[in-house]
């Protein structure tokens, strides 16, 4: 039995993978908190989880619904805009392991990190990903289980895999009134 622990100690993946618990504990939402880029306070689910925190950026009011997954890397940024709203469970990922062919291990390769930037007003639905590059316009809804690869306009209503312009928000007056809050 000493020998199989010996054994397991020795091993670089159980480190990894032991560093990587660490470090996904550390970033829980209570812990990660005070390490935000920037907080304008709002609500954050207790099971929600950041990385890279210091690259977090939050507006006022930003609420974040439980099982989220806000994962910013170290250059790469996520920047929510003030009242938006992330359903339950929805993943914002700011990079993409590298995949060319003959480059080693896809988990070895570097990291391709891009910011996304979510705007202010935006409701992003239950269970999307928002994947790296993206930037979500002002005002824009992200419907139920989306994965959005590519730019969202203003005030329309994307969804689907991947997501695309379904419908766009009707009340005009509403976004006017907005507009003219700034
Ligand atoms: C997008 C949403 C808000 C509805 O918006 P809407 O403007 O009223 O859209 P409609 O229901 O009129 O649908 C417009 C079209 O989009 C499609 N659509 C609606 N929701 C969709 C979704 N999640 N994925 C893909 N297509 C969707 C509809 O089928 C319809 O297509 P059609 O014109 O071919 O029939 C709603 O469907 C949704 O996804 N809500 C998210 C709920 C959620 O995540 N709640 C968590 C609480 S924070």
């Amino acid at each position: 039995m000493a020998f199989g622990l010996l054994k397991t100690l020795l091993k670089p993946s159980f480190w990894r993978y032991t560093l990587k618990k660490i470090e996904s504990s550390y970033n829980t939402s209570l812990g990660a908190i005070p390490r935000l880029g920037s907080y304008g306070g709002g609500f954050i689910d207790s099971s929600m989880t950041f990385r890279s925190p210091e690259n977090v950026h939050l507006g006022e009011r930003v609420w974040i619904n439980e099982g989220c997954k806000v994962w910013a890397s170290k250059s790469s940024k996520v920047t929510i805009g003030a009242h938006t709203l992330l359903g339950p469970n929805a993943v914002i990922v700011a990079d993409n392991h590298g995949i060319q062919m003959d480059a080693g291990y896809i988990q070895d390769q570097p990291m391709e990190e891009k910011d996304i930037s979510i705007g202010p007003d935006c409701w992003i639905g239950a269970n999307v990903v928002i994947l790296a590059g993206v930037t979500v316009g002002e005002g824009a809804v992200v419907a139920a289980s989306a994965v959005v690869n590519k730019d969202v306009p203003p005030y329309s209503i994307v969804g689907g895999v991947p997501a695309k312009v379904i419908s766009h928000r009707k009340s005009v007056e509403k976004n006017v009134l907005l507009h003219r809050a700034r």
